[in-house]
């Protein structure tokens, strides 16, 4: 009989968990919504750190983000940002406030894991990262995912925390080359991550390869993983994630040696997913031809994301007096220079030549429509309504199908109840 995900278990901190991980998916893509739900059917969520305080302020109605901009509104149309800091005991109240919200709702005998990037440097990369770190262990998080970025000195950060030893602690490596200097850094700390995410070049936010991502191959670099934690004698559980896109892709995974599968982008046109409901649409009607991999984060990482959304069209003054996430420690962000170099050089017409984008105004809008590189299937996992749209999915029914699919199978939605219907239950024609 063919075998599905449900037959295998994730074994993380004396638990026997589904092994489906909902990947983070910033900015509040993967919202608090859905990483409860993963919990409670048994597998693992994250919530995102990316851009915690205002996030808290849209969801919590808290003042994180106009308080910033109120100390640093003098400055809103000077390039010079070496001025701007986030204030660190902030940092720390928003992460505090979010997770704990987060964590006591949670339900069921799943996980609810916090993904943090690292470059989200945030005007003072080494403290609000610290800060970031040590609020959510104190606000109950069951694990940290450490992603975008190598991470090195984090453990550290979070050493002298009294749940360093006792949280689960993950990191994100898209190489073995990468995996062993972390590995080496976290010796030092005596702390080896409770799991490995591998995640390959078909990933959808930020990638951690080249614009020659093609040349790789997940299902190699997942191999190279397992046989080096084997060769080292380190029990680790290795979590792949990219384009594993149905319950059988994982089942292939999972009796090649995986831990669990991280999955995203079938559950962005989920209801429990933070992008606004004509953005799903968006990605249901993607073609393959619509998805590109470009330089245009200011990261320095490509990016995967769909070619029409507004981010990569439109060119808007940075923000960074009131957001400032990818500042570095001196005031600099590479789309900050060149959108006031371009100023200097000729205004408002050179804009568009720009070659980055303000993720920080984009990400919040949710114009920055970041994607996997299968979104361009999505449609075959819906039906479509009597308008021609696509009908969006609840989380457990796309956890479910990973969970029990087979042969590559995937289960549409329930039908959905004609709108008329529901408002004129008598026009349903019953059986005489
Ligand atoms: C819309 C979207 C946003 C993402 N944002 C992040 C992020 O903020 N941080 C991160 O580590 N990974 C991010 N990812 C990667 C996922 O967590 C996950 O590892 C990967 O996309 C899994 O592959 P799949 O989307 O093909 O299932 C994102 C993925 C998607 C689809």
């Amino acid at each position: 009989m063919s075998k599905k995900l449900d037959d295998f278990r994730l074994k993380l901190a004396g638990k026997e968990l589904v092994p489906l991980v909902i990947g983070g998916m910033g900015v509040n893509i993967s919202t608090t919504e859905l990483a409860l739900e993963a919990a409670r059917l048994g597998g693992v969520g994250h919530i995102s750190d990316a851009m915690m305080p205002a996030v808290t302020d849209d969801v919590l109605g808290t003042h994180f983000v106009s308080e910033k901009l109120s100390r640093n509104c003098g400055n809103v149309k000077q390039p010079d940002k070496s001025g701007v800091f986030f204030q660190v005991a902030q940092v720390a109240e928003a992460t505090r406030l979010y997770v704990s919200k987060t964590m006591e709702r949670k339900q069921g005998p799943g996980l609810v894991f916090l993904n943090c990037m690292e470059k989200l440097t945030m005007g003072n990369p080494k403290e609000t990262l610290q800060a970031r770190l040590k609020a959510a262990l104190d606000a109950g998080i069951d694990g940290i995912t450490l992603s975008a970025g190598l991470h090195l000195a984090s453990f550290a950060l979070m050493a002298d925390h009294p749940r360093f030893r006792d949280a689960l602690l993950g990191i994100i490596v898209s190489s073995v080359r990468a995996l062993k200097l972390f590995l080496k850094r976290a010796a030092r700390v005596n702390r080896p991550p409770d799991y490995v995410v591998v995640e390959g070049p078909l990933a959808g936010g930020h990638l951690g390869f080249g614009l020659d991502w093609k040349k790789f191959d997940l299902k190699a670099i997942f191999q190279e993983v397992v046989q080096y934690l084997k060769k080292e004698g380190l029990p680790i559980p290795v979590i792949p994630a990219g384009g594993i896109f149905t319950g059988t892709d994982a089942v292939e995974y999972m009796e090649a040696g995986a831990g669990a599968v991280q999955v995203a982008t079938r559950f962005t046109v989920t209801r429990e997913s933070g992008l606004p409901e004509d953005v799903k649409q968006r990605y249901f009607e993607a073609e393959e031809e619509d998805i590109e991999v470009n330089m245009l984060s200011p990261t320095g990482y490509p990016m995967r994301m769909l070619k029409n959304c507004p981010a990569v069209s439109r060119r808007v003054r940075p923000a960074c007096d009131a957001y400032g996430y990818l500042l570095d420690g001196t005031g600099h962000c590479s789309y900050l220079e060149a959108y006031y170099q371009a100023a200097q050089n000729g205004g408002a017409d050179k804009l568009h030549e720009i070659q980055k984008v303000c993720l920080c105004t984009h990400m919040r809008r949710y114009q920055c429509w970041t994607c996997g590189h299968y979104t361009y299937r999505l449609k075959e996992t819906t039906r479509r309504n009597p308008d021609g749209t696509y009908q969006i999915l609840s989380a457990e029914h796309v956890f479910k199908d990973y969970q029990f699919s087979t042969d590559h199978q995937i289960a549409l939605p329930e039908e959905c109840v004609p709108c008329s219907v529901i408002r004129n239950p008598s026009a349903v024609i019953r059986d005489p």
